[in-house]
């Protein structure tokens, strides 16, 4: 049976997240540039996209630039930044023709004009699709966020907009950058590395985290069903006993 025979149309996640590593890694391996690893890590995120669309994903989030990435040297940042304003302008017509709404977290007000303005032009001509939200990180950092959402919430209470007893988790959840997001099903890091490197902590926490050594230039669309049969055969117990799942006790 194919791959893709064995993914189960009823327990498609509804969110997966994926941080993309290993470009590098590629390219060094061909004796090429950095840059050309990224290069061709834009042709799996291609078609990762539009595999996700077609297996009917309503979320993807693709960990693209974090806030550590800024510490790189400036030649690798301007090639990506490069990147990201010509994968725009290309995939305008391949986010329309399959739906996508784009999407974007992080402090993207840092990004290069340039870079922010096309990202923006894209979001706002694809604000109505609604078969599938690509969510780009883009200068991304979880920690950053979660700064931004404890300053939003404390100038609240400073200025008696909301209480101190009325914060709880929904509230924390509304001031995330994903605060019309849901929580993160299936996250996946390629390249074989196994760390989450300050990527989506509040929304994984019951994510499952699948690993793979292939590299994000290899990470072919059977990889990808691959990672969903593997998350389907998971059982996913929230902190309750398999028994209860299973309705076998009354508890
Ligand atoms: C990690 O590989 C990858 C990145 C830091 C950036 C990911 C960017 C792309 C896939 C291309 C551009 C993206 C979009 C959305 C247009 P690495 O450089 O850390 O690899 P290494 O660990 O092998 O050095």
């Amino acid at each position: 049976m194919d791959l893709k025979d064995q993914i189960k149309s009823k327990n498609i996640p509804n969110h997966i997240a994926i941080i993309m590593d290993g470009n590098g890694r590629w390219a060094k391996q061909k004796g090429k540039l950095r840059a050309f690893g990224h290069q061709n890590g834009t042709k799996s995120v291609k078609q990762t996209v539009e595999t996700c669309a077609e297996l009917g994903i309503k979320n993807l989030t693709l960990y693209a630039f974090s806030t550590e990435n800024w510490n790189r040297p400036k030649s690798e940042v301007d090639t990506l930044m490069k990147l990201l304003v010509s994968s725009l302008k290309k995939e305008l017509k391949t986010l329309g023709d399959n739906n996508i709404r784009l999407n974007a977290i992080g402090n993207i007000k840092a990004l290069p004009k340039k870079a922010f303005q096309e990202l923006s032009e894209v979001i706002e001509k694809t604000k109505e699709n609604n078969h599938m939200t690509l969510t780009l990180a883009l200068s991304y950092g979880s920690r950053e966020e979660l700064k931004h959402v404890v300053k939003e919430i404390c100038t609240k209470v400073k200025n008696n907009i909301i209480s101190v007893e009325s914060i709880d988790e929904s509230v924390i959840n509304q001031h995330l950058y994903t605060h019309d997001l849901p929580d993160v099903d299936l996250l996946i890091r390629t390249s074989g590395e196994h760390r989450i490197s300050n990527f989506l902590l509040w929304q994984i926490a019951y994510a499952e985290l699948y690993f793979t050594d292939v590299l994000w230039p290899d990470f072919s669309k059977e990889n990808l069903y691959e990672a969903l049969i593997n998350y389907q055969n998971r059982e996913r117990r929230f902190g309750k006993t398999s028994e209860q799942l299973n309705k076998k006790v009354n508890v």
